[in-house]
């Protein structure tokens, strides 16, 4: 026998009883942002490498360790994109969206980063993100909170996730605070491992995040970013947390809140979770007001999140919000007699014009009543129509139901509809 072929580690298929509960989430995810006005941007899977060092950072994990970069055929380099941002804002210069302009976009789809897989982790997952441009006012970083907010309490989850924002400040302000950070670690370098001690080269910030216990507690005494606000900064950050606290969002500052790419200034915020174990983040985002310059643009401000999808379905799950048996069918027409199949279909058809909701599979294949039945079964559906030559011969259908106690019936052709609308 042939060797089979398996899936890359980390990149999952998503079989029909997990994507019905993906296309719950989606359908709800559609809904909210159009309730917002945002309207969809769909970019290329593939970019050049340069996207992602320029926009990401050249010093972060996922440009130093995580891309899926390859060379083509014409030998340019490019990348699997590790995240949405950086292309929306590529697109948006690229063809006139943001100059001068306002823009709400929204994108779901799949990201690649070559991570360590574990639950909630992998390497090719999807990311539903919203993105604007051209509003530089705390009303529009509130607005994009409100919205993740909104899908928390649609899914009934409200209470398993917790907001955490934080102010990263203008550049000045970093580059001063990076300083100050600096003098404090150098001072205890002894007690650094040797990945912050890496960071601490290349990127301090990132020391912030570590996830090592004696890390952290050498950087709970740090200087804090927050000290090294600038004024604006400041005033921003205050009037999104009374936008916040007017809307009634409960949220943590954290002051060590960095964020693992390079593009933020100001508000940056995670809804993380501890239901989902170590991958905790379900949710994340800030305020990028340099990235659209540094890509070639003309100045414009920018906020916006992305959602892990992987993460979402799988605390819907843990938390039992989702539906998980979704059938495929209502309705199962079985066509007993070779010579019934054209009048089955015929009636199957009939209905899908009837009631574009219900799901109508017909029998394919032939066989006997008991295997017809059980095809029905396993379709989930909750009525059998049986359509036998005698049926045909009358112009009726029988209607069996196969879940609760109904009765079984037989009706007139056109009268079908009407009894099926009771017992659905
Ligand atoms: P990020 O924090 O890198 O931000 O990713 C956002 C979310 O994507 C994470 O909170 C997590 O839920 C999900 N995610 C990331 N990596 C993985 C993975 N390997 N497996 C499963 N889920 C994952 C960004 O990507 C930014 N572009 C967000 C943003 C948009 N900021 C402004 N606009």
């Amino acid at each position: 026998m042939a060797k089979t072929i398996q899936a890359i580690r980390g990149m999952n298929d998503c079989l029909p009883t997990e994507s019905a509960k993906w296309q719950q989430v989606e359908a709800v995810i559609r809904q909210v942002v159009a309730s917002y006005g945002y309207q969809e941007i769909r970019t290329p899977i593939v970019e050049s490498t340069d996207l992602f060092k320029r926009s990401i950072g050249e010093v972060t994990d996922i440009v130093e360790k995580e891309m899926y970069t390859f060379a083509d055929r014409n030998g340019d380099s490019l990348t699997l994109r590790p995240e949405g941002t950086a292309s929306a804002v590529r697109a948006g210069n690229e063809h006139g969206l943001i100059y001068n302009q306002q823009q709400r976009l929204w994108y779901m789809g799949p990201m690649f980063r070559h991570e360590r897989p574990q639950k909630g982790r992998y390497r090719q997952f999807h990311q539903f993100g919203v993105e604007t441009y051209g509003l530089e006012s705390a009303d529009i970083d509130a607005e994009v909170i409100l919205l993740s907010a909104r899908l928390w309490k649609l899914f009934g989850i409200e209470d398993a996730v917790t907001l955490q924002i934080n102010s990263l400040g203008s550049n000045e302000a970093r580059q001063n605070y990076k300083q100050a950070l600096v003098t404090y670690l150098m001072a205890h370098q002894s007690q650094l491992d040797e990945d912050s001690l890496r960071r601490l080269e290349s990127n301090p910030l990132r020391v912030l995040d570590s996830k090592n216990p004696q890390v952290q507690a050498l950087v709970k005494d740090a200087p804090s970013l927050f000290d090294y606000l600038d004024d604006d900064s400041k005033a921003h950050f205050d009037l999104l947390c009374q936008l916040l606290d007017d809307a009634g969002i409960r949220y943590e500052i954290n002051p060590r809140l960095v964020r693992g790419l390079d593009y933020y200034n100001r508000t940056v915020f995670e809804w993380v979770t501890d239901s989902l174990g170590a991958q905790g983040t379900v949710c994340a985002g800030g305020r990028y007001d340099g990235l659209v310059e540094q890509l070639g643009g003309k100045a414009s401000p920018g906020v916006g999140f992305a959602l892990g999808l992987e993460r979402l379905v799988l605390l819907l799950d843990t938390l039992q919000k989702i539906d998980q048996d979704m059938p495929a069918a209502d309705i199962y027409v079985t066509a007993l007699g070779d010579d019934t199949r054209a009048f089955a279909s015929k009636v199957a058809e009939s209905l899908r014009d009837t009631d574009k909701q219900w799901r109508v599979m017909l029998h394919c294949g032939g066989g006997n009543l008991k295997k017809q039945l059980k095809r029905a079964d396993k379709a989930g559906a909750s009525v059998a129509l049986l359509i036998g030559s005698e049926e045909m011969a009358n112009q009726q259908v029988t209607i069996k139901p196969l879940r609760g106690n109904g009765e079984q019936s037989t009706v007139a052709c056109n009268e079908l509809a009407e009894a099926l609308f009771s017992v659905l």
